[in-house]
């Protein structure tokens, strides 16, 4: 049995860093979104061989454990102690990587679902979400998808308005950060009191592009090396040129996203924007 399973990306709408955990992770506060940019898992259950087989079209996406989507199966059946029959995964890779787009969590939660749907229909998405947080921390978000705040190490989601229809251009740089590189320089001064979110939840209630784009925020853009804050602020004006309401970095970055309300707007940022290094393409909320 075949399935085919879009993943998509999400953007942070905020990012907050609210202390550091014993377990060494962080404490966060974020307002995600999934957006239409996706890979597309294809996933045969079944095969017969009682494997976990990743590939896909893209040379540098690792096959094996170090690839969340094989993780994702490999926790599944080691969950649910149901016997695996042979699995066949194949990702078409669109999300670029290390992004801060979640695309790795896309492909694992995409991989989860399609192995609740197949295995397990009974499994309530709760459930799913919970073996979703012991693959990574953004994979219970992806599990769901659409608008959360996303607290804890991001894996305690309360569903948020949806971020209303608009035109978005992302562009990621040509270079990726790492994200656990990027909580490596977290220092106290960078934790915050008052996070954003719920400065964004009344934005979101009232619908308003201008209102919600003014909330924006991501603590991890105070922490940028010299000449990755110089390609992303330059990025990011760029976007305002265009007509950006707001233009703000997702996740650990590096990529920057604008929300505009026209195409015509967001169509002219792409095509400011492009260059032989940089990655850009017009995307929408899901
Ligand atoms: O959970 P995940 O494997 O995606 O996290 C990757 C790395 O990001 C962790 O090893 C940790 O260094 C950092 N991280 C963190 N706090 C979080 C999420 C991730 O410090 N809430």
């Amino acid at each position: 049995m075949t399935y085919t399973i879009p993943a998509y990306a999400k953007l942070n709408l905020t990012l907050d860093i609210l202390r550091r955990r014993d377990d060494g992770y962080h404490d966060l506060d974020m307002v995600m979104q999934t957006v239409s940019l996706h890979d597309t898992v294809t996933l045969t259950c079944g095969t017969g061989t009682g494997d976990i087989v990743v590939h896909s079209d893209c040379g540098t996406l690792p096959n094996d454990a170090r690839n969340i989507a094989y993780r994702a199966a490999d926790c599944f059946f080691q969950q649910t102690q149901i016997l695996c029959d042979g699995v066949d995964i194949h990702i078409a890779k669109r999300i670029p990587m290390e992004a801060g787009m979640a695309g790795g969590s896309a492909d694992g939660a995409a991989v989860l679902r399609g192995l609740r749907t197949h295995y397990a229909p009974q499994m309530s998405m709760e459930t799913l979400a919970e073996i979703g947080a012991l693959v990574g921390s953004d994979v219970p978000f992806c599990v769901h998808g659409g608008t959360m705040l996303a607290q804890g190490r991001g894996e305690i989601l309360s569903p948020l308005p949806s971020l209303p229809h608009c035109h978005i251009c992302v562009c990621k740089p040509g270079f990726g950060l790492s994200t656990p590189a990027l909580f490596g320089r977290v220092k106290p001064e960078t934790f915050a009191e008052n996070p954003s979110g719920l400065a964004m939840e009344q934005g979101l209630k009232t619908g308003d592009l201008r209102l919600i784009s003014q909330e924006m925020t991501n603590a991890f853009e105070t922490l940028l090396a010299p000449e990755e804050a110089l390609e992303i602020f330059a990025i990011q004006k760029t976007m305002a040129q265009a007509g950006a309401l707001g233009a703000m970095m997702t996740g650990s970055g590096p990529t920057v996203f604008g929300l505009f309300v026209t195409q015509t707007q967001a169509q002219q940022a792409q095509s400011l924007l492009k260059n032989g290094t940089r990655f850009v393409c017009l995307t929408t909320p899901v």
